[in-house]
């Protein structure tokens, strides 16, 4: 009689990651020296979570969201996407950058959004354009579909970009201090809306910031990096805080802790200390 193995449990902590990245150390080597922009940094992103890298100007932010688009190679360590290595850019990751000139100006809203999707061949002219509309619409520029991007106010061109990276569907979505360069009130209706589009698409979110705030408010975890070169200092889990608890007790609590954390006025979390910080910081974990 044969003895079939029965199937294993699926266990949801056990699932691999969607995104592996691996002690990543990344150098750029100069003509005169390299430099070292991260060091041994690892972190695991998982379906639809909001994964905020945060740290000082300078600790490799920006190095590390290239390295998972596939612009740059890690000189050591290892990401995968899937299970897959990261080799090189692919339309499974589009990137949102804080700039505002991300958009071909000669073309207009709709054919900006519906380009990467032919060109990638995703979909035919008329899906894309079909797809472009809606996805303009989920960022409220539908009536805007025809006009040019130089017509258009930052926080407006950013929703184009916005919305021409969720169109690709990629399996996540990498942004760069997206709303940086905006003012404070269109900032946060920015955030806002991020929040509920990602309420209405569940999209996997990789997003990079120097704000302790938006971190906190946009994130599902925190990946906090120390200065220069990046290490990971902690990494901390941010589902208790949002838009809504921005200025209660808890939330300046925990900001005034991930502040101390990244200019290490505190030592790193030791066990004891990581669950005493549990009710403040929600969370937070050492680097190993
Ligand atoms: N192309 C490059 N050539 C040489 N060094 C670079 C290059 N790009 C970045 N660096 C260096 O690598 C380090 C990390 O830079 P990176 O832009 O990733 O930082 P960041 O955390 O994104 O900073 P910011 O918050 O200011 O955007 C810095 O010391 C920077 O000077
Ligand atoms: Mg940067």
């Amino acid at each position: 009689m044969s003895v079939i193995a029965a199937p294993p449990v699926d266990n949801v902590e056990k699932r691999p990651p969607l995104l592996a990245v691996d002690k990543v150390s990344i150098e750029y080597k100069t003509r005169e020296r390299r430099v070292r922009a991260t060091h041994q940094v690892s972190f695991d992103v998982h379906g639809a979570d909001r994964y905020i890298l945060l740290g000082p100007s300078g600790c490799g932010k920006s190095t590390l969201l290239k390295a998972v688009a596939g612009f740059i190679s890690p000189t050591e360590g290892r990401i995968a996407l899937d299970g897959k290595p990261v080799t090189g850019p692919g339309p499974d990751r589009i990137v949102v950058f804080q700039e505002f000139d991300q958009l071909p100006p000669w073309k207009t809203l709709r054919q900006n959004v519906a380009f990467p999707l032919v060109a990638s061949r995703k979909l035919n002219r008329r899906e894309a354009d079909e797809r472009a509309m809606h996805s303009l619409d989920k960022v409220g520029l539908a009536a805007f579909a025809d006009a040019y991007p130089h017509t258009l106010s930052g926080g407006m061109k950013q929703r184009v970009a916005i919305a021409r990276a969720l169109a690709m569907q990629p399996r996540v979505l990498l942004m760069d201090e997206p709303f940086a360069a905006l003012d404070a009130l269109t900032r946060r209706r920015m955030q806002e809306e991020l929040m509920t589009l990602w309420e209405d698409v569940r999209f996997t979110l990789l997003f990079v910031t120097h704000s302790i705030e938006e971190a906190l408010v946009l994130g599902s975890r925190v990946l906090l990096l120390s200065p220069h070169p990046g290490r990971v200092r902690a990494e901390l889990n941010a589902h208790a805080y949002g838009l809504h608890s921005q200025g209660s007790a808890g939330f300046q609590a925990a900001a005034r802790r991930i502040h101390d954390l990244l200019f290490e006025t505190q030592e790193p979390l030791g066990a004891d200390r990581a669950g005493a910080s549990a009710s403040d910081a929600a969370g937070v974990r050492a680097a190993a």
